[in-house]
């Protein structure tokens, strides 16, 4: 296991009925920006439920952060929170609405240019402290400290983060999932799965609590997802639907082992420039992720096969293999296209736009051990379509 310092100060308050604690959790004498997205908070009854909790706070709104949070609507709120003299921010809604609020939350704060700021992923010295409620379990944005924004007019898509951007507390009532469309669901399964997948399909380290950690959660998604699917009222199934999507991205599963990242790398490029939910980026490219850099990871694929799958009876490779298989059979289950074409018809000349992009921003490879150079996602781009 490789050293590592570990702290999340995020307080969570799980459960139905947990959003009338808002009122105990932020101070009276605080003035609070309220930010959700496109409204469904209005339709699902969580809008009346966080105004009712903050009855006695004074509250200014901000709607109608996009999905892909856009940089031109977050500074609009950055505006605000200096004319407003605001104190502190409520994102209200899934990982886009918590994201631009982080972004935000950084902003305010941050002197010189804030595309810049994110673009060069400045040191952040001092951000406004902020909170959550979450509509959404997908990200874990709820529970860590980074963000991805996007800018529709240079098509990017860039990520960052600093300790200063773990939200102070996020609530998370299972029962808002009751309104969650099919895909938005969908999307929740396979980010929170990616999300596992990033910091386990990598190479043993003989961290055997982290593997068991991560391996638990891929197959508690696995188990939950279909119930969740077909009833929106199984509070059991959302519970542990919602608890898997936070708990594999709050830093936990990724202490003392390698990590990858190069499946979002790649992903969040398909969505600056096809608009492709991020979600169903990752099923596109992640398992061509894994057949082209077949060696690097042949292990844990074989452990994942065994342990998750329960494919034992094949040598390491044929497991490994057979790993990768069910791994698309699980998308395709979950209504999930995995390859590019089924999503646009545009994609010719894509892998050669992201190897241009990635050799411009000068990285020197993106995977554990830098394994994927520009070339490489060239060519897993090229399987994906
Ligand atoms: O905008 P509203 O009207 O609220 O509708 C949203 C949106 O259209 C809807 N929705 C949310 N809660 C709902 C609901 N509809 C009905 N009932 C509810 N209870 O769902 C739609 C999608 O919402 P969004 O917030 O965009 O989805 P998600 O949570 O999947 O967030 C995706 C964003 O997070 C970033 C992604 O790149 C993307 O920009 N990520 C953030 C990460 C992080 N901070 O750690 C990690 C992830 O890998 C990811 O990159
Ligand atoms: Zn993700």
């Amino acid at each position: 296991m490789q050293n590592f310092t570990y702290q999340n100060p995020t307080k969570i308050i799980f459960g139905k009925g947990e959003i009338a604690k808002l009122k105990e959790e932020i101070p009276l004498d605080y003035k609070i920006l309220m930010v959700y997205g496109g409204g469904s908070i209005k339709k699902n009854g969580v809008y009346n439920q966080v105004m009712e909790a903050l009855s006695n706070h004074t509250v200014i709104e901000m709607g109608g952060v996009p999905p892909n949070p856009e940089y031109e609507v977050l500074m609009d709120g950055v505006d605000l929170i200096h004319k407003e003299n605001i104190d502190c921010i409520l994102a209200v809604g899934g990982g886009s609405v918590i994201d631009g609020v982080k972004f935000m939350a950084a902003a305010a704060k941050y002197e010189g240019d804030k595309w810049e700021m994110v673009k060069s992923r400045a040191a952040i010295k001092e951000a406004l402290p902020f909170a959550t409620v979450l509509t959404l379990p997908a990200t874990g944005s709820e529970m860590n400290a980074g963000f991805v924004v996007s800018r529709r007019e240079t098509k990017e898509k860039l990520s960052m983060g600093s300790p200063l951007l773990f939200p102070k507390f996020s609530i998370l009532d299972p029962t808002v999932i009751q309104s969650i469309p099919d895909r938005q669901i969908v999307n929740g399964i396979v980010d929170a799965f990616n999300h596992v997948l990033e910091q386990y399909m990598t190479y043993p380290i003989g961290a055997d609590l982290q593997d068991r950690f991560a391996e638990s959660i891929l197959s508690t998604l696995i188990h939950e997802a279909p119930k969740v699917l077909k009833d929106r009222n199984n509070y059991e199934a959302a519970s542990n639907f919602m608890w898997s999507c936070t708990m594999a991205l709050n830093g936990l599963i990724s202490q003392g082992v390698p990590t990858d990242w190069a499946v979002h790398g790649m992903g969040h490029e398909l969505t600056a420039l096809f608009g492709i939910d991020h979600a169903r980026t990752l099923a596109i490219i992640g398992p061509n992720h894994y057949k082209h850099n077949f060696e690097a990871k042949k292990d844990k694929l074989a452990q994942f096969a065994e342990r998750v799958w329960e494919i034992k009876d094949g040598s390491k490779e044929e497991n490994a293999k057979d790993a990768i298989s069910k791994l698309v059979d699980f998308y395709h289950q979950l209504g999930v296209q995995t390859k590019l074409s089924e999503y646009t018809a545009d994609y010719k000349g894509t892998a050669e736009i992201i190897e241009e992009r990635f050799t411009e921003r000068g990285w020197p490879g993106i995977g554990e051990n830098q394994i994927v150079k520009p070339s490489d996602a060239k060519q897993i781009v090229e399987m994906s379509y």
